[in-house]
């Protein structure tokens, strides 16, 4: 009898042992997502509904939608929103530019597509407004937004880095756990490789279904990565010839204020006493340089943030950018920019560069300089280098993290910015205010105690091996 016990442990440690491998074994090949055919062709229905900024905030607001080739119009409806389900009563109808986007013949896109796009003029600022999108006689759901106000109000905005890939499976959770901390953020700023493969109708089918109704809700402020340029076909790519994303200029409105060769990558905007700007630092990054100038000397603004995708500091191994550093960094200080926004490393890493010298004020900068954060969103993730930012001899790390998704909420109220990083989660990661002192440089109060421990590849869920790295 011992005997048939002793043969019936063996079988079972060994079942055991056999489904914890293979269950390891199923960790590490762990696929992508498989999707059916035709899961990202566009319908008779509007999608990809999508709020940007163009002109105005205070009194306009830009939509962007898609569909398939059969709806030659597009028309968007808005009215003051009401708690009365027939608000729209009183609604106003715009009919939206229509445009064929092409793409048969495009790499990875081999799509056509009808793209609507519409702006709403003549809004009243700091209101609440209701939408819809379609041909006349298929419709998206009423959507909201509140327009910008006109005066220096309290507001917060929402930034992320990569995307770009696991984006149905991983970003999604990300983006909605941003919502759920900041409810009231008036727009998102994706800091770059937004998808992996920049004309890649799937992957921007992911990123749309994995934002969903945020995306109509929350205007989205975008600036291309690296992963927005690629090539159309397979000659071009022996040649390294890459292009814009050749969606981008379809589905985001944004404003036409930038260089003519960098039109809707390069841009800004004024928000409530901010200034917003998205640089391109994939191409013609001396060109920049002028528009910058210009851009940031006629500012009125209390704030200014920059967004764009490569880091000014880079906490990765072979990932410097010096020629960036060297063109740009220099109008960042002599302007005292407050916020730098970027993404590409796949790691987060925030500080600032306590020595730049002011050279309006001639002032050290050592408790004002600008910060700048690295930070990402979606589920590809790099190591920090050993050496971390110690080759920049004018430059203080003094946050970072790694194999951690993470989204931002940046507050500003007054003289006050209040920088919070989370977790997907939604667990306080980093956090710092910066408070304006006039002609001596914001004052930095780092939170850094406040919030949790340090995340690094080795305290955290192993990384390597279970995915393609
Ligand atoms: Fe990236
Ligand atoms: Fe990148």
């Amino acid at each position: 009898m011992n005997f048939i016990i002793k043969i019936f442990y063996s079988v079972v440690v060994n079942l055991l042992i056999f489904l914890s491998l293979l269950n390891a074994q199923t960790n590490n090949q762990h696929p992508d997502l498989v999707f059916p055919k035709n899961w990202s062709n566009p319908t008779i229905l509007p999608d990809h509904v999508i709020l940007t900024f163009s002109e105005d905030p205070s009194t306009t607001q830009s939509v962007t939608w898609r569909t398939n080739t059969s709806v030659k119009k597009g028309i968007a409806e808005i009215a003051l929103a009401d708690g009365a389900p027939r608000f729209w009563r009183n609604l106003i109808q715009y009919t939206a530019v229509t445009t064929l986007m092409n793409a048969d013949e495009i790499l990875t896109a081999n799509i056509s597509s009808n793209y609507h796009s519409a702006t709403f003029k003549n809004l009243i600022p700091d209101t609440l407004y209701a939408y819809r999108v379609g041909d006349g006689e298929h419709w998206s759901e009423w959507f909201q937004f509140r327009t910008a106000a006109k005066i220096a109000k309290p507001f917060s905005f929402l930034y992320v880095g990569d995307a770009q890939n696991y984006i149905l499976e991983l970003w999604s959770r990300l983006i909605r756990q941003g919502y759920k901390t900041a409810p009231e953020a008036r727009f998102i700023v994706h800091a770059g490789d937004l998808v992996n493969n920049a004309h890649h109708e799937i992957q921007w089918h992911e990123w749309f279904t994995a934002g969903g109704w945020l995306h109509g809700m929350l205007p989205s402020v975008p600036t291309p990565g690296n992963h927005e340029y690629r090539n159309y076909n397979t000659e071009e790519e022996s040649k390294n010839i890459s292009h814009l994303s050749y969606q981008w200029p379809y589905q985001f409105t944004l404003p036409q204020n930038g260089p003519d060769l960098l039109k809707e990558t390069v841009y800004f905007f004024d928000y409530q006493n901010t200034r917003i700007i998205s640089l391109n630092s994939n191409r013609l990054i001396k060109e920049q340089v002028p528009w910058l100038d210009s851009v940031l000397s006629n500012n009125p603004n209390k704030w200014t943030v920059i967004t764009f995708h490569h880091p000014v500091f880079s906490g990765a191994k072979g990932r410097d950018n010096k020629e960036l550093r060297n063109l740009w960094k220099p109008l960042f200080d002599k302007h005292s920019v407050d916020l730098v926004l970027t993404g590409h490393d796949h790691t987060y890493t925030r500080g600032q560069s306590p020595k730049a010298k002011n050279t309006i004020t001639g002032l050290n900068k050592k408790d004002g300089a600008t910060v700048y954060v690295v930070s990402v969103s979606g589920g590809k993730m790099y190591t920090l280098s050993e050496d971390l930012w110690n080759e920049y001899t004018d430059a203080k790390l003094d946050r970072k993290a790694e194999n951690t998704q993470l989204f931002q909420v940046i507050n500003i109220d007054g003289d006050k910015l209040k920088y919070e990083a989370y977790t997907a989660t939604g667990q306080l990661y980093d956090a710092f205010d910066l408070i304006k002192r006039y002609n001596k440089g914001n004052q930095l109060i780092d939170k850094v105690k406040q919030v949790i421990t340090e995340r690094s590849h080795t305290n955290t869920i192993i990384y390597e091996n279970s995915k393609k790295y």
